[in-house]
C-alpha cells in the first residue's frame, strides 16, 4: 500500500462546538475558524441560549470576536427547556440562523441545570420541529445516579431514544458525540433522519487515558471515554463512508485551574489541532480516503446546507502542540499539550 503524505480536502465543518462567550470566546474562536468554515455552536452558556433573540445576539458577538483575516460562519442552536413553545420553534426556523435545538437532560453535564427534566414536557416543540425539519441534537446520557457513568449512553438509547423515534418518526435527530458501540449500532440501524457526530478524542483514546501514570484531568469529558472495544466501533463507523456519521469535535474549553481541581470540569480542548487529530485517527486504520466525506460533506448534506468550496491541505509532518494557550482567566491546556501530532494542516 502506498503511503499518503499529503491530502487535499474540501474545507471541513465542525458540527458540535463550544465557543463560550466574552474573553473566552475571543481566545478560542480563531482556533476553530482557522480549521473550519462553519460550526454548530452549542447553547450551554450561562444563562443558556433559549430563544431566537438570544441566539441572534450570541451570533453577533461571535462575528464581532472573529479576526478580520478569518472567514467563519457560526450556525446557531437553541437550548431546549421544559418550556420551549411551538411558536419559539417557528421563530427559530424563520430566523434562518438557528439550525438545531439541543437537548441536555437536566444535570447531565456543564451548564445543563436548566435542561429538560422529561421529554414529555416538550411535545409541542418536538412536534413542531418534526413538522418544520429542524433537527434535534441530543446529549444522550441518562442522569439517573443509579446508572453507572460508563453505561449512561447505552441506557439512554433504551429509555429515551427508542421512544423518541417512535413518537416522532420523521424528526431529524443527531445523536451527539457517540462514545459506544451501542450508539454506533443504533444510529446505523436507524432510518436516514438519524445521524451522529463523533469527536477526535473518542476516536483516539479509550478510558485508560484518564489514568495513565496518575489521574489525567485533561482527558475527562462527558460522555466519558469508554473501553477499547467502543473506540474501535467508533473508528469503524467514522471510516465506514456512511453519510450518517460526521465530524463534531465537542471541543470544550475550561481554564487550567478549573480542570486541575478537586472537582474538575468536563471537556477537552481539541480545536487547536482538530483536523490533525482526526487525520491521525483515520490514518491509523488506513482510511484517509474516507476523511473528506466525514469532515466536509456528510454534515452539510444532513443539515441541508451547501458543501464548502474552498480547500485545506493536510501534510504528514510531526509538530508539537503548545504546552498551554492564553485563555480568559489563566490558561487553557489543549489536547496533546507539549506532545507531537503527526499531521499539519494548512489553508490553501
Ligand atoms: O465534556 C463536556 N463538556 N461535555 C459536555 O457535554 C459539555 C462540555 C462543556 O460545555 O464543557
Ligand atoms: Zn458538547
Amino acid at each position: 500500500m502506498t503511503t499518503i503524505n499529503t491530502l487535499t480536502l474540501t474545507r471541513p465543518d465542525d458540527w458540535h462546538l463550544h465557543l463560550r462567550d466574552g474573553e473566552a470566546l475571543k481566545a478560542v474562536l480563531p482556533d476553530s475558524a482557522r480549521q473550519f468554515a462553519r460550526a454548530m455552536i452549542m447553547p450551554n452558556l450561562r444563562p443558556p441560549v433559549v430563544n431566537t433573540a438570544m441566539a441572534m445576539a450570541y451570533r453577533q458577538r461571535i462575528l464581532a470576536a472573529l479576526p478580520s483575516d478569518l472567514k467563519f460562519e457560526p450556525l446557531m442552536t437553541l437550548y431546549l427547556t421544559d418550556n420551549t413553545s411551538a411558536a419559539e420553534i417557528k421563530q427559530a426556523v424563520a430566523s434562518g440562523v438557528v439550525h438545531g435545538v439541543k437537548v441536555y437532560p437536566a444535570g447531565a453535564t456543564t451548564n445543563s441545570d436548566s435542561g429538560v427534566t422529561d421529554l414529555a414536557h416538550c411535545k409541542l416543540a418536538l412536534a413542531e420541529m418534526e413538522k418544520l425539519g429542524l433537527p434535534l441534537l441530543v446529549h444522550a446520557e441518562v442522569t439517573d445516579a443509579q446508572v453507572d457513568v460508563f453505561d449512561r449512553e447505552r441506557v439512554f438509547i433504551e429509555r429515551h431514544m427508542l421512544p423518541l423515534l417512535k413518537d416522532y418518526p420523521a424528526l431529524k435527530l443527531v445523536f451527539e458525540h457517540i462514545t459506544t458501540k451501542d450508539a454506533a449500532d443504533f444510529v446505523q440501524q436507524s432510518p436516514s433522519n438519524v445521524a451522529a457526530t463523533i469527536t477526535a478524542h473518542h476516536l483516539l483514546m479509550n478510558r485508560n487515558a484518564m489514568f495513565v501514570g496518575g489521574i489525567q484531568p485533561h482527558h475527562y469529558c462527558l460522555p466519558i471515554l469508554k473501553r477499547e472495544e467502543h473506540r474501535l466501533a467508533l473508528l469503524r463507523a467514522a471510516t465506514s463512508g456512511q453519510a450518517k456519521f460526521f465530524l463534531g469535535t465537542d471541543s470544550a474549553p475550561h481554564a487550567k485551574h478549573t480542570k486541575e481541581a478537586a472537582c474538575g470540569c468536563a471537556g477537552m480542548y481539541t480545536a487547536y489541532s482538530a483536523m490533525e487529530l482526526y487525520a491521525e485517527a483515520f490514518d491509523a486504520v488506513n482510511a484517509l480516503d474516507k476523511l473528506e466525506g466525514f469532515a466536509s460533506f456528510y454534515g452539510a448534506d444532513f443539515y441541508g446546507l451547501p458543501r464548502n468550496t474552498d480547500r485545506i491541505q493536510l501534510r504528514r509532518e510531526s509538530w508539537n502542540v503548545p504546552t498551554h494557550l492564553p485563555f480568559d482567566e489563566g490558561s487553557l491546556i489543549p489536547l496533546r499539550a507539549g506532545q507531537a501530532v503527526a499531521w499539519k494542516m494548512q489553508r490553501l
